[in-house]
């Protein structure tokens, strides 16, 4: 028998809460919401059938249940969009890693799985520390510059070129390309800007296409050629190696730059924090999981029922979507003690930030990597940060991070 959650004022109330912390202008917390919905109703069915998790332990089981997996819940808004666009996304998309099932998930990991281990990673180090220093350095020549367009995206897309192995002149293009890509897959996006985000999802995809030729003749130590061995071996086929090299690139570099900007914004406005740091850098990885679980770059994360089950106390049909709200499951009161306070010593385990289950992020060993040497080096370095202006934030309460951080980088 199924208990029905405790929700006490009424669906209605809850999807009206949720409702206005995903409508607010973005640089509006949504904090108010998260309290109101932890307090009274954590689990809440919206009047198309979405059941909504805030809760820490319910997002976590939801994450990882074996009869919750990927449905359409990412492409259900391109209906409108005409054929000659909507056909290649969809080939794009029913071939992504993030987007499938298992089995087609567990083939479509695997080749790529073991570029990502902690031994893997960690050769990237020392580039990484050299591409900080470098960037930090030109930050300081230039006071007032914008943390996000100046560091965390140049780094962003080195790191995440670096691994797949993108040449050098083509990152700044694949920057744009990018962000603009991900909004097709984002349901969250205006139906008018949908058409030149599948021309982006589709230029990508042309581009890698041509990447993996490349790679074919021309081999290198990274993750697009690869890909390429496991088409040549039949392990993959060739629009599954294009959709994923695309995918690493998105799933990458756009979450590199916000766990970057939202860490810095969190820094910049905790000083206290970051002083306690410098007194004692020998907890840096717990700051790391304290600053992805803060601000999560990725805060909506959906699942679909693939068979009647039953979670967090509601039995779902199949078909029925479930969306784990991870930065309210971040700042569950009863799972975190204080959870509103940025406390970079904070010992109670990894935040949802990352996901959980089969879709796990890939990349989470090199997100650590990245803001772990930025922290060290701001710790360590007598490098002082400010704040200089009114950030921006980008738009949208899912994809969340910055569009603009101005700052005074001091060496
Ligand atoms: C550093 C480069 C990164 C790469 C290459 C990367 C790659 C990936 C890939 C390939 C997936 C899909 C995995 C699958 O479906 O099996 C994924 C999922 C995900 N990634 Fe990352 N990622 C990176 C950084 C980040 C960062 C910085 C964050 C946020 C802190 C993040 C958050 C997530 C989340 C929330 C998911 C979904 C997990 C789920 O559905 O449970 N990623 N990532």
């Amino acid at each position: 028998m199924s208990i029905r959650h405790e929700v006490t004022t009424g669906d209605a109330a809850a999807e009206q809460v949720f409702l206005s912390f995903l409508g607010n202008p973005p640089d509006v917390e949504p904090l108010a919401q998260y309290h109101w919905l932890h307090e009274h109703a954590p689990v809440f069915t919206t009047t198309s059938g979405m059941v909504v998790l805030t809760r820490y332990d319910d997002v976590d089981t939801a994450l990882r249940h074996r009869s919750l997996g990927r449905g359409d819940e990412s492409v259900q808004h391109l209906t409108d969009l005409p054929p000659e666009l909507v056909d290649p996304v969809m080939a794009l998309w029913k071939r992504t890693m993030v987007f499938a099932n298992p089995p087609l998930h567990t083939r479509m990991r695997r080749p790529v799985a073991a570029t990502f281990t902690p031994r893997h990673v960690d050769e990237l180090r020392e580039r990484v520390v050299a591409r900080i220093e470098g960037l930090l350095s030109t930050l300081a020549e230039e006071p007032g510059a914008d943390f996000v367009s100046r560091f965390a995206s140049p780094l962003g897309a080195d790191v995440v070129g670096d691994m797949l192995g993108v040449p050098q002149p083509d990152r700044a293009e694949l920057a744009r390309l990018s962000p603009e890509s991900m909004k097709v897959f984002d349901p969250m996006t205006a139906s008018t800007d949908l058409p030149a985000a599948a021309h982006a999802a589709i230029e990508l995809a042309n581009y890698f296409g041509d990447l993996v030729d490349t790679r074919r003749r021309e081999p290198g130590a990274d993750v697009v050629t690869r890909l390429a061995g496991a088409l040549d071996q039949g392990e993959l086929e060739r629009i599954e190696v294009v959709a994923a090299s695309a995918n690493l690139l998105n799933a990458g570099s756009d979450t590199l730059v916000n766990l970057l900007s939202n860490a810095m914004y969190a820094l910049l406005t905790n000083p206290d924090q970051l002083a306690a740091l410098r007194t004692d850098p020998g907890h840096l990885s717990r700051a790391v999981e304290e600053l992805a679980r803060w601000d999560p770059p990725l805060n909506l994360n959906p699942r679909t029922a693939l068979e009647p089950c039953t979670v967090a106390g509601v039995d779902l049909v199949p078909g029925q979507i479930v969306i784990g709200v991870q930065g309210a499951a971040n700042r569950d009161p009863s799972h975190y003690t204080d959870p509103d306070r940025l406390d970079l010593v904070r010992d109670e385990g990894p935040s949802l930030s990352f996901g959980g289950g089969v879709h796990y992020c890939l990349g989470a060993h090199l997100g650590r990597l990245v803001l772990g040497e930025v922290l060290r080096v701001l710790a360590t370095s007598g490098t002082s940060v400010e704040l200089a202006g009114t950030p921006r934030r980008r738009p949208g309460h899912n994809l969340r991070g910055y569009q603009y951080l101005p700052v005074v980088v001091t060496r």
